[in-house]
């Protein structure tokens, strides 16, 4: 579906890429997030979707989006479809515009994690419903909301912290990452070995909009310039999924990025380790963070759900 930026709602909208809300609708997402939070912890039902559908569209092995969409949609009164490209006429290459075009008869949201970004983009281009994207090999927006309302809900605040990424940077956490703390004015430095710099222009457009929020994004080869000073440590994955003949080169790129105590003992005594799982203990982080103190990555999987939830009821029921 088309936006269109001149509406206030977020209804109607689809969720692609962080970059494409304003701060305001970042944090309507984010305190609908908290409220739906509160209410699910309180055991009040919030069937703001009740008879509403959601098609969700697996071209990629998943977990926490696959769960926690299905869940969400049950405790907001609809229901989901686990469509695997597996089963469904596209992975035999029925077009991605048709498939919009009858999903869009059918229910009244879709899903999709995929591999190229544009397969969504297309999907959104000619879907009448809302589109939210569940990750491409570019982005992975949901994710990051979620990230964003881990980190508020345990320091108070997202502007004015300084936040850094170690890791690839040219995938989609790094991207989406970039993208989220340039929204909502936190500093964000990519740490990523030679060859492994993020997009140029999701770069770019990361680094304009966070000097208009007052925050530095930024890019090193070296994690310890990175780490120093770090309110909020994330890392992910060496080696994405669609990656894995790469895994054995990446290695061996990747050596001196892990995020482990020496790494950690540079930023804030009380900084928080995120990760949006699954993790690889051992490679991009040692065990001793990512089930240390500092960690919060069960929160932030937990959140994915609250944050799904306010992205369907924002996108299918309005703000
Ligand atoms: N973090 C994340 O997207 O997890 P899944 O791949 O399990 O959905
Ligand atoms: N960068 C990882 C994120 C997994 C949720 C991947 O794409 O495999």
């Amino acid at each position: 579906m088309v936006n269109d930026c001149t509406i206030s709602t977020l209804k109607g909208r689809d969720f692609l890429t962080i970059a494409e809300f304003t701060t305001e609708e970042i944090h309507t997402f984010l305190q609908q997030a908290l409220d739906m939070k509160q209410l699910q912890k309180k055991n009040i039902s919030h069937p703001y979707l009740k008879g509403k559908t959601l098609a969700m569209i697996f071209e990629k092995s998943s977990t926490r989006t696959r769960v926690s969409f299905e869940a969400g949609m049950y405790q907001l009164g609809g229901s989901a479809l686990f469509l695997s490209s597996r089963d469904i006429q596209i992975g035999r290459g029925e077009p991605i515009p048709d498939t919009a075009r009858v999903l869009s008869r059918y229910v009244d949201g879709i899903m999709i994690r995929t591999f190229a970004h544009q397969k969504v983009e297309e999907l959104a281009r000619y879907a009448d419903v809302p589109v939210i994207n569940g990750l491409t090999d570019t982005h992975h927006p949901t994710q990051v909301l979620a990230d964003l309302l881990t980190v508020y809900e345990h320091k108070g605040t997202l502007k004015g912290l300084k936040a850094c990424f170690i890791g690839d940077g040219y995938n989609n956490m790094a991207h989406s990452l970039l993208e989220g703390a340039a929204a909502v004015g936190m500093d964000m430095t990519v740490a990523s070995p030679e060859g492994y710099e993020p997009d140029k222009t999701i770069f770019a457009a990361a680094k304009e909009r966070g000097a208009e929020n007052s925050c530095k994004i930024s890019f090193t080869h070296s994690p310890q310039q990175a780490a120093q000073d770090a309110d909020v440590v994330i890392t992910d994955v060496w080696a994405s999924m669609g990656e894995e003949a790469e895994k054995e080169k990446r290695l061996h790129d990747f050596n001196g990025f892990q995020v482990n105590e020496d790494l950690a003992r540079l930023a804030k005594n009380d900084y928080l380790f995120l990760h949006c799982l699954p993790a690889h203990r051992g490679e991009e982080v040692a065990a001793g963070i990512i089930d240390g103190p500092h960690s919060v990555v069960f929160d932030e999987a937990e959140n994915r759900l609250h944050a799904h939830k306010a992205i369907m009821k924002c996108l299918m029921e309005g703000n």
